[in-house]
């Protein structure tokens, strides 16, 4: 690689944690030429997730090159980092650096992230040339508008943990045009007691939560207190929890796991789906299962419970390909141009654009269901719809938003709780 080029990928794949990016093109005279992609992968911290999004990324690339129908002229190489360079990241975000970034994006970087899910990168302004194959965590009012109506719940509350995502993603324009009243809205840092008392003063029934996992604990242990829960009261949930979060052991709690076992029964959650649930062989020839299998034998027998990332590694595998497939595309209409994909470099606007063009109307059959991007380049998914029965999650439905198609199981069960009207009324 050219110095100008390793500078250029160094720096962007720093723009954005985790970004999958086209760095540069160089070498004519080999048989097959180049093409470089820049991209992070942490190995470690808060979120390690190159763990199994890393082996997930390099099999797509494998068989990407093995492919004869796409970029057959090319080779796809991935050139990656851990989280050593991070400090750029940061560092970004000073004035100082300012100015390099708004040269960046001047400069016109297609980036492609597997891993972010904050809606502030929904934001065309900002981030001009961002794409995702994770979806935004926005991505639940949807669904929730849709259940809503279809319970016919014309009164809600919510209780949310002040910080940006939830706050992002319980935007209630969306559920006021749907003709739902929130009733009351109760937010709270870290202690949620005063929170919860309130809800029951004002006499919440159908209530939303947003929090994450440790702050759902200390507000069920809360719940179970207030005796707010029970054939009186609805709970939906929208948050990343683990399957049995409400049994693990929490100092900040003094709740038995009987008692957060009772409060916590017959709440209704949503879970954005990464995993194809339908068995088809998508654009790599593989199924979600058979994609699986073939990551745990990489795994070589880690425990995928242990390994960063691995519920994230069928998006960063379809990053990838949705990559792959929009080079490939452009190399057909910058032919047409009198181009070919290694005059690119990032002052050419005419083949960034071809590129930005080609990811923006990606639509392929990918390990983590349909790929397809919104106009702020946030990737539209499935959404699963689980309620706790008896102490363990089931599958009550899905729904598609591109679609607006809702398949119900009908094994949703509400013991006791039918037509108070406003409140609730589950046919
Ligand atoms: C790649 O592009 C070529 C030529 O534009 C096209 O014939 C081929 O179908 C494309 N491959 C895929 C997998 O879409
Ligand atoms: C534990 O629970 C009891 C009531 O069951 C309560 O009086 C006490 O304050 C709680 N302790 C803490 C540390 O939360
Ligand atoms: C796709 O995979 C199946 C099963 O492994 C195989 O039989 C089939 O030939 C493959 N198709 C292509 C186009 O590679
Ligand atoms: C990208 O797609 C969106 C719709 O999804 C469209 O509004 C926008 O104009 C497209 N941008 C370009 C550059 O084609
Ligand atoms: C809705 O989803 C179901 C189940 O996946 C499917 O059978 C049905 O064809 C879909 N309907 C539409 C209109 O897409």
């Amino acid at each position: 690689m050219a110095p100008l080029c390793r500078f250029v990928s160094r720096f962007s794949v720093t723009l954005i944690t985790l970004s999958v990016l086209l760095s540069c093109c160089c070498r004519p005279a080999l048989a097959k030429k180049k093409l470089y992609i820049g991209a992070l992968f942490p190995m470690s911290g808060g979120w390690p997730g190159g763990q199994a999004c890393l082996p997930a990324a390099q099999m797509a690339l494998q068989l990407v090159n093995e492919r004869t129908d796409i970029l057959p002229d090319y080779e796809l190489e991935l050139i990656y980092y851990d989280r050593t360079v991070l400090f750029l990241f940061f560092v970004i975000h000073t004035s100082l650096i300012k100015q390099v970034v708004m040269r960046g994006f001047e400069l016109f970087l297609p980036q492609l992230s597997y891993g972010s899910s904050s809606p502030a990168l929904s934001n065309r302004q900002r981030f001009p040339t961002f794409f995702r194959t994770h979806p935004s965590a926005t991505l639940h009012n949807p669904t929730r508008v849709q259940l809503f109506q279809k319970w016919k719940w014309t009164k809600i509350a919510t209780i949310q943990q002040t910080t940006e995502v939830f706050t992002s993603v319980s935007h209630v324009s969306r559920v006021k045009e749907a003709g739902i009243e929130i009733s009351v809205r109760q937010s709270f840092l870290t202690d949620p007691a005063v929170a919860v008392k309130n809800l029951k003063r004002q006499d919440a029934r159908i209530i939303v939560g947003l929090f994450y996992e440790t702050e759902a604990r200390k507000v069920f242990c809360e719940v179970y207190k207030e005796k707010l829960f029970g054939k009186k009261y609805v709970w939906f949930l929208i948050g990343w929890y683990a399957d049995n979060w409400f049994k693990i052991k929490d100092s900040s709690i003094n709740c038995t796991v009987e008692q957060m076992t009772e409060a916590v029964e017959g709440h209704v959650t949503t879970e954005i789906v990464m995993l194809n649930p339908e068995t088809v062989r998508g654009a790599s020839n593989l199924t979600s299962q058979e994609f699986l299998a073939k990551l745990m034998s990489k795994l070589g027998g880690k425990n995928p419970e242990e390994t960063g990332g691995f519920q994230e590694a069928p998006l960063a595998y379809d990053a990838v390909w949705a990559l792959a497939l929009a080079l490939n595309k452009t190399v057909g209409r910058l032919k047409a141009k009198g181009y070919r994909l290694e005059d690119f470099n990032y002052n050419n606007r005419d083949i960034t654009t071809e590129i930005y063009r080609a990811l923006n109307t990606s639509s392929f059959e990918g390990v983590s269901g349909h790929v397809v991007f919104d106009a702020q380049g946030s990737r539209m998914a499935w959404t699963l719809i689980e309620q706790l029965q008896g102490g363990s999650y089931k599958k009550i439905g899905y729904y598609d938003s591109t679609k607006g198609n809702l398949s119900w199981y009908g094994n949703d069960q509400w013991i006791g709780k039918t037509c108070i009207v406003h409140y609730f009324y589950i046919p």
